[in-house]
């Protein structure tokens, strides 16, 4: 709609035909479908705007309530108020309006439209109005946009939609699209969460064909550039220390371009000093790094402190590996658990068992594993010290080592399905992708 940007600013002679339904009127339907959090998961977040809602109704309130709850707007300050459009006239009579108002109303027709001009006289020029009604009536959704009001959302509405909406009228439709941030972060220490995420970060490049950039946030200790077999002299460190200098082309001089597709953010991995960070200087530097690429994978250290959280809870998506042992079990649990309630809006995490059948060592069974959690394991792969030392001291990825291998297959159809599509159609036949293609139809 291409007066969405513009303020609210009504015609307030403006009148609906006697029926309220003029010749036009095409059955178009306004109502959207609840939009799936997939589709939403890449939503750039909302900047730091005030809303403040005014609802007629319990369950109008819950979903905006519900939406102030989610981290896309999470730097969004909402306050939501029982009452209709003249509870939020008398309201700001004296007051300034905020960024955006919405108002909810129970009524039809031009009685919306009269209500409105009342508000309208006490509406800072700059203010957006977004207006909840109970019927999808195209008439009035086409009088009410034309006279700037942003946008007609029609009961009921979840808090999916509300989140759409707003980003739609806050983040600009012409910007860059932004890639998605997936954060890999083991139940405990030493589970092959580095090794898992900076795998499939090349699998996305090198066998999907789609840039992506692998952020290691492991600041002391991190592993990506031994992974890789690279030693660069900056890194993700000297974003992190001054978050305020980073800009495309510091980043271009940040990363390291290690194919064509796929860029390292490497960690420090020194012990000269120490980070305890601002969690808002993660933000940044993560909202920079996801302009320049469709995929962003965040290796997360095994730590629990305000920034680690704030990244994890802010990622799209979050794969928790676990070894099938009691430590991970009950830490993954605990992961889930905070997942599930900080995240109610989201798909839930992945859950990808790794290092199952270490000789001679009992393990829980993945099903029962999976089944204590409530969840499913997306992928669960074997142990295999072999493909994976000899990939460690080489500095290789391990379809580099052995293409052939088991868990290489399990990595690439854990890599389609977290991405949501099939791997290229392979030229060659002896290429990684008959042998992935030939288990996955097996
Ligand atoms: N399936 C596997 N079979 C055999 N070895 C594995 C497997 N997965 C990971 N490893 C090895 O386990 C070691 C630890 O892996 P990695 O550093 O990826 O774990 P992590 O969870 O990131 O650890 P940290 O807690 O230190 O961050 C590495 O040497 C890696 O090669
Ligand atoms: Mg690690």
């Amino acid at each position: 709609m291409s007066n969405k940007t513009e303020s609210y600013q009504p015609d307030t002679n403006a009148t609906l035909g006697a029926d309220g339904h003029p010749d036009d009127a095409s059955p178009v339907k306004i109502t959207e479908q609840p939009t799936r959090s997939q589709q939403v998961s890449s939503l750039a977040p909302v900047p730091r705007i005030s809303i403040h809602v005014f609802c007629e109704n319990p369950e109008t309130a819950d979903a905006f309530q519900g939406a102030a709850d989610d981290r896309r707007l999470a730097k969004a300050h909402l306050t939501v108020q029982m009452g209709g459009i003249e509870t939020a006239s008398v309201h700001f009579q004296d007051l300034s309006t905020p960024n955006l108002i919405v108002v909810e109303t129970n009524e039809q027709g031009q009685k919306i439209l009269e209500e409105l001009a009342k508000l309208a006289a006490v509406c800072d020029p700059s203010t957006k109005v977004i207006v909840v009604g109970q019927t999808n009536d195209i008439t009035i959704y086409r009088e009410l946009i034309r006279q700037g009001v942003s946008e007609y959302m029609i009961n009921p509405i979840n808090s999916l939609q509300v989140i759409e909406t707003v980003s739609s009228l806050y983040v600009d439709p012409d910007a860059q699209p932004i890639g998605r941030n997936i954060a890999f972060v083991g139940a405990r220490g030493g589970v092959g969460s580095s090794s898992l995420a900076h795998n499939v970060g090349w699998i996305i490049a090198e066998r999907l064909k789609e840039g992506a950039t692998i952020v290691d946030l492991d600041l002391p200790f991190g592993t990506t550039g031994l992974d890789f077999n690279q030693d660069p002299a900056q890194g993700i460190g000297d974003a992190i220390m001054s978050p305020e200098r980073v800009d495309d082309v510091l980043l271009d001089r940040l990363l390291v371009k290690q194919t064509e597709r796929l860029s390292l953010f490497t960690s420090p991995s020194t012990l000269d000093r120490e980070f305890d960070l601002d969690p808002i200087a993660f933000e940044s530097v993560l909202d920079i790094v996801r302009k320049s690429v469709p995929y962003v994978i965040i290796d997360m250290p095994h730590l629990w402190t305000a920034w680690s959280k704030s990244v994890l809870l802010t990622a799209d998506d979050i794969v928790i590996v676990a070894s099938p042992d009691l430590a991970s079990l009950r830490n993954a649990k605990n992961y889930f658990e905070i997942l599930k309630s900080a995240r109610p809006n989201d798909n839930p995490a992945r859950l990808v068992i790794n290092q199952s059948g270490v000789p001679k060592r009992p393990e829980i069974p993945t099903k029962d594993f999976a089944e204590a959690i409530g969840v499913k394991a997306t992928a669960v792969l074997q142990f295999d010290p072999h493909t994976f030392g000899v990939a460690s001291n080489n500095g290789q990825m391990l379809a580099e080592v052995d293409e052939k291998s088991a868990v290489v297959a399990e990595l690439e159809a854990f890599t389609s399905e977290l991405l949501g599509r099939e791997p290229e159609k392979a030229t060659d036949k002896s290429s990684i992708f008959s042998v992935f293609k030939k288990k996955r139809s097996a």
